[in-house]
Protein backbone atom coordinates (compact mmCIF):
# COMPACT_ATOMS: atom_id res chain seq x y z
CA UNK A 1 0.00 0.00 0.00
CA UNK A 2 2.49 2.11 0.83
CA UNK A 3 4.12 1.88 -2.33
CA UNK A 4 1.29 3.06 -4.53
CA UNK A 5 0.94 6.24 -2.12
CA UNK A 6 4.99 7.06 -3.42
CA UNK A 7 4.01 5.71 -6.40
CA UNK A 8 1.17 8.84 -6.75
CA UNK A 9 3.39 11.16 -4.69
CA UNK A 10 6.04 10.64 -7.14
CA UNK A 11 3.69 11.76 -9.98
CA UNK A 12 2.07 14.43 -8.30
CA UNK A 13 5.94 15.84 -7.30
CA UNK A 14 6.76 15.73 -10.78
CA UNK A 15 3.51 17.02 -11.88
CA UNK A 16 4.57 20.22 -9.88
CA UNK A 17 4.85 22.86 -12.92
CA UNK A 18 8.01 25.23 -11.57
CA UNK A 19 7.79 27.27 -14.55
CA UNK A 20 4.60 27.89 -14.85
CA UNK A 21 3.91 28.44 -11.09
CA UNK A 22 6.79 30.37 -10.79
CA UNK A 23 5.76 32.36 -13.94
CA UNK A 24 2.54 33.20 -12.81
CA UNK A 25 2.63 33.99 -8.93
CA UNK A 26 5.78 36.66 -10.06
CA UNK A 27 5.10 37.62 -13.09
CA UNK A 28 2.07 37.35 -14.00
CA UNK A 29 3.41 35.36 -17.26
CA UNK A 30 2.38 32.17 -18.47
CA UNK A 31 6.04 30.68 -19.87
CA UNK A 32 4.19 28.39 -22.24
CA UNK A 33 2.85 31.95 -24.27
CA UNK A 34 6.78 32.98 -24.61
CA UNK A 35 9.73 31.71 -26.03
CA UNK A 36 10.37 28.20 -26.84
CA UNK A 37 6.87 27.45 -25.02
CA UNK A 38 8.04 25.08 -22.84
CA UNK A 39 8.27 25.31 -19.46
CA UNK A 40 11.55 24.19 -18.45
CA UNK A 41 14.32 25.93 -16.69
CA UNK A 42 15.98 26.96 -20.67
CA UNK A 43 12.88 29.23 -21.51
CA UNK A 44 12.25 30.67 -18.14
CA UNK A 45 15.52 31.96 -17.67
CA UNK A 46 15.18 33.22 -21.27
CA UNK A 47 11.77 35.09 -20.60
CA UNK A 48 12.11 35.69 -16.89
CA UNK A 49 16.07 35.91 -16.13
CA UNK A 50 18.45 33.93 -14.33
CA UNK A 51 16.91 34.15 -11.00
CA UNK A 52 13.41 32.46 -11.75
CA UNK A 53 15.50 29.95 -14.26
CA UNK A 54 17.56 28.89 -11.43
CA UNK A 55 14.81 28.61 -9.28
CA UNK A 56 13.05 26.50 -11.80
CA UNK A 57 16.65 24.60 -12.46
CA UNK A 58 16.58 23.76 -8.34
CA UNK A 59 13.26 22.81 -7.58
CA UNK A 60 12.78 20.43 -11.01
CA UNK A 61 15.78 18.37 -10.39
CA UNK A 62 14.60 18.60 -6.46
CA UNK A 63 10.95 16.89 -7.13
CA UNK A 64 12.79 13.98 -9.17
CA UNK A 65 15.43 13.71 -6.12
CA UNK A 66 12.98 13.81 -3.42
CA UNK A 67 10.47 11.40 -5.26
CA UNK A 68 13.24 8.35 -5.32
CA UNK A 69 14.67 9.04 -1.97
CA UNK A 70 11.42 9.15 0.02
CA UNK A 71 10.84 5.40 -0.72
CA UNK A 72 14.22 4.67 1.11
CA UNK A 73 13.55 7.02 3.56
CA UNK A 74 10.25 5.08 4.43
CA UNK A 75 12.04 1.75 3.66
CA UNK A 76 10.61 0.40 0.59
CA UNK A 77 12.74 -2.30 -0.94
CA UNK A 78 10.84 -1.34 -4.76
CA UNK A 79 13.76 0.12 -6.89
CA UNK A 80 14.00 3.65 -6.57
CA UNK A 81 14.33 4.75 -10.10
CA UNK A 82 10.85 3.06 -10.93
CA UNK A 83 9.69 6.11 -8.28
CA UNK A 84 11.58 7.83 -10.34
CA UNK A 85 10.04 7.25 -13.62
CA UNK A 86 7.11 8.43 -12.11
CA UNK A 87 8.47 11.65 -11.42
CA UNK A 88 9.61 12.08 -14.76
CA UNK A 89 5.92 11.27 -15.99
CA UNK A 90 5.22 13.92 -14.10
CA UNK A 91 6.97 16.54 -15.17
CA UNK A 92 6.35 15.76 -18.87
CA UNK A 93 2.59 15.05 -18.41
CA UNK A 94 1.77 17.24 -15.06
CA UNK A 95 -2.07 16.94 -13.58
CA UNK A 96 -1.70 20.33 -12.39
CA UNK A 97 -0.59 21.80 -15.60
CA UNK A 98 -3.19 20.19 -18.52
CA UNK A 99 -0.56 17.64 -19.22
CA UNK A 100 1.78 20.03 -20.64
CA UNK A 101 5.18 19.40 -19.15
CA UNK A 102 8.57 19.94 -19.86
CA UNK A 103 11.27 17.84 -21.61
CA UNK A 104 12.09 15.70 -18.95
CA UNK A 105 16.01 16.86 -18.67
CA UNK A 106 15.83 18.53 -14.67
CA UNK A 107 13.63 16.37 -13.54
CA UNK A 108 15.96 12.98 -14.98
CA UNK A 109 19.26 14.57 -13.71
CA UNK A 110 17.30 14.84 -10.21
CA UNK A 111 16.13 11.48 -10.33
CA UNK A 112 19.47 9.39 -11.36
CA UNK A 113 21.25 12.17 -8.99
CA UNK A 114 19.11 10.53 -5.83
CA UNK A 115 20.26 6.74 -7.17
CA UNK A 116 23.87 7.62 -9.00
CA UNK A 117 25.22 10.74 -8.01
CA UNK A 118 28.61 10.16 -9.18
CA UNK A 119 27.29 9.07 -12.85
CA UNK A 120 24.96 12.84 -12.59
CA UNK A 121 28.11 14.47 -12.03
CA UNK A 122 30.23 13.09 -14.67
CA UNK A 123 27.32 13.99 -17.14
CA UNK A 124 27.39 17.48 -15.74
CA UNK A 125 30.43 18.11 -16.94
CA UNK A 126 29.98 16.44 -20.61
CA UNK A 127 26.59 18.52 -20.49
CA UNK A 128 28.50 21.42 -19.40
CA UNK A 129 31.29 21.36 -22.67
CA UNK A 130 28.47 20.71 -25.32
CA UNK A 131 26.69 23.25 -23.59
CA UNK A 132 30.27 25.90 -23.65
CA UNK A 133 30.89 24.29 -27.42
CA UNK A 134 27.36 24.89 -29.55
CA UNK A 135 25.62 27.35 -27.09
CA UNK A 136 22.56 25.29 -27.82
CA UNK A 137 20.91 24.02 -24.50
CA UNK A 138 18.96 21.43 -26.85
CA UNK A 139 21.57 20.14 -28.15
CA UNK A 140 23.48 19.30 -24.95
CA UNK A 141 20.45 17.86 -23.17
CA UNK A 142 19.93 15.48 -26.63
CA UNK A 143 23.76 14.42 -26.22
CA UNK A 144 23.88 14.34 -23.17
CA UNK A 145 20.93 12.19 -22.27
CA UNK A 146 22.40 9.54 -25.35
CA UNK A 147 25.34 9.75 -24.09
CA UNK A 148 24.36 8.92 -20.60
CA UNK A 149 21.82 5.82 -21.69
CA UNK A 150 25.45 4.78 -23.24
CA UNK A 151 27.10 4.80 -20.08
CA UNK A 152 24.43 3.62 -18.30
CA UNK A 153 24.37 0.05 -20.22
CA UNK A 154 27.98 -0.16 -17.93
CA UNK A 155 26.71 1.47 -14.61
CA UNK A 156 24.09 0.41 -12.00
CA UNK A 157 21.92 -2.48 -12.36
CA UNK A 158 19.23 -3.19 -15.11
CA UNK A 159 16.26 -1.51 -13.56
CA UNK A 160 19.06 1.43 -13.53
CA UNK A 161 19.70 1.36 -17.09
CA UNK A 162 16.19 0.55 -18.29
CA UNK A 163 15.04 3.99 -16.88
CA UNK A 164 17.50 5.71 -18.04
CA UNK A 165 17.10 4.38 -21.55
CA UNK A 166 13.20 5.36 -21.53
CA UNK A 167 14.02 8.91 -20.24
CA UNK A 168 16.57 9.64 -22.99
CA UNK A 169 13.68 8.02 -25.81
CA UNK A 170 11.11 10.50 -23.72
CA UNK A 171 14.04 13.73 -23.80
CA UNK A 172 14.69 12.68 -27.91
CA UNK A 173 10.99 12.48 -28.51
CA UNK A 174 10.14 16.02 -26.67
CA UNK A 175 13.19 17.46 -28.67
CA UNK A 176 11.70 16.86 -31.70
CA UNK A 177 10.96 20.37 -32.53
CA UNK A 178 14.75 21.41 -30.86
CA UNK A 179 15.90 18.58 -33.29
CA UNK A 180 14.27 19.90 -36.28
CA UNK A 181 15.69 24.17 -35.74
CA UNK A 182 19.59 22.22 -34.94
CA UNK A 183 18.94 20.79 -38.34
CA UNK A 184 18.24 23.97 -39.89
CA UNK A 185 20.75 25.79 -38.33
CA UNK A 186 17.60 27.94 -36.52
CA UNK A 187 18.19 27.06 -32.63
CA UNK A 188 18.22 29.52 -30.18
CA UNK A 189 20.99 29.97 -28.98
CA UNK A 190 22.27 31.03 -25.20
CA UNK A 191 24.32 34.44 -24.54
CA UNK A 192 27.34 32.62 -23.80
CA UNK A 193 29.73 29.79 -25.38
CA UNK A 194 31.87 29.54 -28.47
CA UNK A 195 28.50 29.54 -30.72
CA UNK A 196 26.48 32.44 -29.50
CA UNK A 197 24.37 34.33 -31.39
CA UNK A 198 25.32 38.01 -32.35
O1 LIG B 1 15.46 21.11 -21.36
C1 LIG B 1 14.94 21.92 -22.35
C2 LIG B 1 16.04 22.41 -23.24
O2 LIG B 1 16.83 21.35 -23.66
C3 LIG B 1 15.52 23.17 -24.42
O3 LIG B 1 14.65 24.18 -24.01
O4 LIG B 1 13.20 26.13 -24.26
O5 LIG B 1 15.14 25.84 -25.81
O6 LIG B 1 13.16 24.34 -26.01
P1 LIG B 1 13.99 25.16 -25.08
Amino acid sequence: MIELILIAAAYLLGSIPSGVWIGKAFFKTDIREQGSGNSGTTNTYRVLGKWAGTVVLVMDIAKGTLAVLLPLWFGVTIHPMIFGLFAIIGHVYPIFAGFKGGKAVATTAGVALGVQPLFVLVLIMVFAAILYTSSMVSLASVLTLIIAAGAALFVGDWVFTAIVWIAMILVVVRHRANIDRIRKGEENKVPFGLNQSD
